[in-house]
C-alpha cells in the first residue's frame, strides 16, 4: 500500500508506504527514508504505533530537529572538532552543534529523497546516491535501506553500501520507541531497560567521548539487570549530569543488546545488531509536536541507535567506521518484538 505524504517545498511528492509481517505493521517514507510508524500488539491484542513520527513530510523539514525515526548517515552521531584524518587525507565536515558535527551535518541522509528500489507485502528497499564531497566524505557512495517484516514479531533494518573511494559508513536508524504508543503523552520512565554492556562511554560537556570506557559496576549505568529507565536517570552521577540524564553509547556485548519493556501494555522489544556501540538517549531534550498533533515531550520516547562508538574517527583503539573503495558496507539491526 501507498499514499501521498506531502509536497516537499521543492515541488517533490513524497510517499509513505505501508509493509506488514510477523503480527506486525509499519509505514515507511522515501523523504529521509523515515520510519514513520510502527503498529505492535499489545497483550490484550490492542494495537498501538510505538514510534515518534511526523503526519507528513514536511513536518520531518520543520520539526525541532530529533530525527524522529531517521534514517542517519554516513556517520551517525557524534565528530568532535568536525574534522579527523582519513589515511593522509583531513575530511572537514560541517560544525553543526557548537564546533562538533552531529549526525553528518545540516545536510543529513534523513532530509534527503531516496529512490524506491524494490518492495513487496513485507519489505521495502530505499536508495540514496551520495555524491563525492557529500558532507566533506571522499567518494560516490551508492547506499541502500532495507525495512522489513519478518516471522515473530521482527522489524529489520539493512544498510547496505559501496563507494568509490575510502570512506566513512556508519549508518542508524534514530526511532525513539515509547512500548505504551506513542500518543500516550507519558515519559518512558516506567518502561524496563536491559542493556547488558559492560562499559560505556563518559562524555565531555558537548556530549563527545573522554576517550574512557568506563565499567557500569555500582554506576546508575548498570542495567545489566532489568531497571526502570526512571529509577536512577536522575542520581547524582557526573554523566548523567553533563547529557541531562541518560545519553551515551555502550558496548555491544551479546544479542539481544537491549530489551525494552512495557509491564503496562506487555510489549517487549529486543534489539540485535552487528554494530559495535549502541547509544541509549532517553529523550531529555524531547519536545516536538507529532502524529495526530500529538505533544512529544521531556522522555517521553527513548532512542537506541546502533552505531559505531561516538567520535570512533578519533579512536583509533576502538573498532573503526571505515571502508576501503569498492568494499561492500553491510549493517543490520533486528527489533523483535514480543506481547
Ligand atoms: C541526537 C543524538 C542523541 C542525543 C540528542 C541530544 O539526537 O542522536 O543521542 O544526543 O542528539 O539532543
Amino acid at each position: 500500500m501507498k499514499k501521498n505524504f506531502g509536497i516537499l517545498p521543492d515541488g517533490t511528492q513524497a510517499t509513505l508506504y505501508t509493509i506488514t509481517g510477523g503480527g506486525l505493521t509499519a509505514t515507511v517514507t522515501d523523504f529521509g527514508a523515515h520510519l514513520v510508524s510502527l503498529f505492535v500488539p499489545d497483550r490484550n491484542g490492542n494495537v498501538d504505533d510505538v514510534v515518534l513520527g511526523y503526519d507528513d513530510a514536511n513536518g520531518y523539514l520543520t520539526g525541532n530537529g530529533a530525527y524522529l525515526g531517521a534514517t542517519v548517515g554516513r556517520n551517525a552521531n557524534r565528530v568532535k572538532g568536525a574534522s579527523f584524518m582519513l589515511g593522509d587525507t583531513r575530511i572537514r565536515m560541517s560544525a553543526n552543534e557548537g564546533e562538533n558535527n552531529l549526525h553528518s551535518g545540516p545536510d543529513g541522509f534523513h532530509l534527503r529523497m531516496w529512490n524506491l528500489v524494490r518492495r513487496g507485502p513485507h519489505f521495502i528497499t530505499l536508495n540514496l546516491v551520495s555524491p563525492q564531497g557529500d558532507q566533506g566524505f571522499p567518494g560516490k557512495a551508492d547506499i541502500y535501506v532495507t525495512y522489513s517484516l519478518e516471522k515473530d514479531g521482527v522489524l529489520r533494518i539493512r544498510y547496505d553500501g559501496i563507494c568509490d573511494r575510502d570512506t566513512v559508513m556508519n549508518m542508524t536508524n534514530h526511532s525513539y520507541f515509547n512500548l505504551a504508543g506513542h500518543h500516550r503523552g507519558e515519559a518512558a520512565m516506567k518502561q524496563e531497560l536491559i542493556l547488558p554492556g559492560r562499559f560505556f562511554n563518559p562524555d565531555d560537556a558537548e556530549n563527545i567521548p573522554t576517550g574512557e570506557l568506563r565499567s557500569v559496576d555500582g554506576t546508575p549505568m548498570d542495567f545489566r539487570q532489568p531497571k526502570p529507565i526512571g529509577r536512577d536517570i536522575d542520581c547524582d552521577y557526573d554523566p548523567l549530569h553533563l547529557q541531562a540524564g541518560y545519553d551515551h553509547n555502550w558496548e555491544v556485548f551479546c544479542s539481544p543488546c537491549a530489551i525494552l519493556r512495557d509491564p503496562g501494555s506487555g510489549r517487549e522489544m529486543a534489539v540485535s545488531t552487528d554494530c559495535p556501540g549502541i547509544q541509549f538517549y532517553a529523550g531529555n531534550f524531547l519536545n516536538e509536536t507529532g502524529k495526530g498533533g500529538i505533544s512529544y515531550g521531556f522522555r517521553e520516547g527513548i532512542a537506541l541507535e546502533t552505531q559505531f562508538y561516538p567520535d570512533s574517527v578519533h579512536h583509533s583503539e576502538w573498532p573503526q567506521p571505515f571502508v576501503k573503495a569498492g568494499e561492500h558496507y553491510h549493517s543490520e539491526t533486528a527489533y523483535k518484538f514480543s506481547w
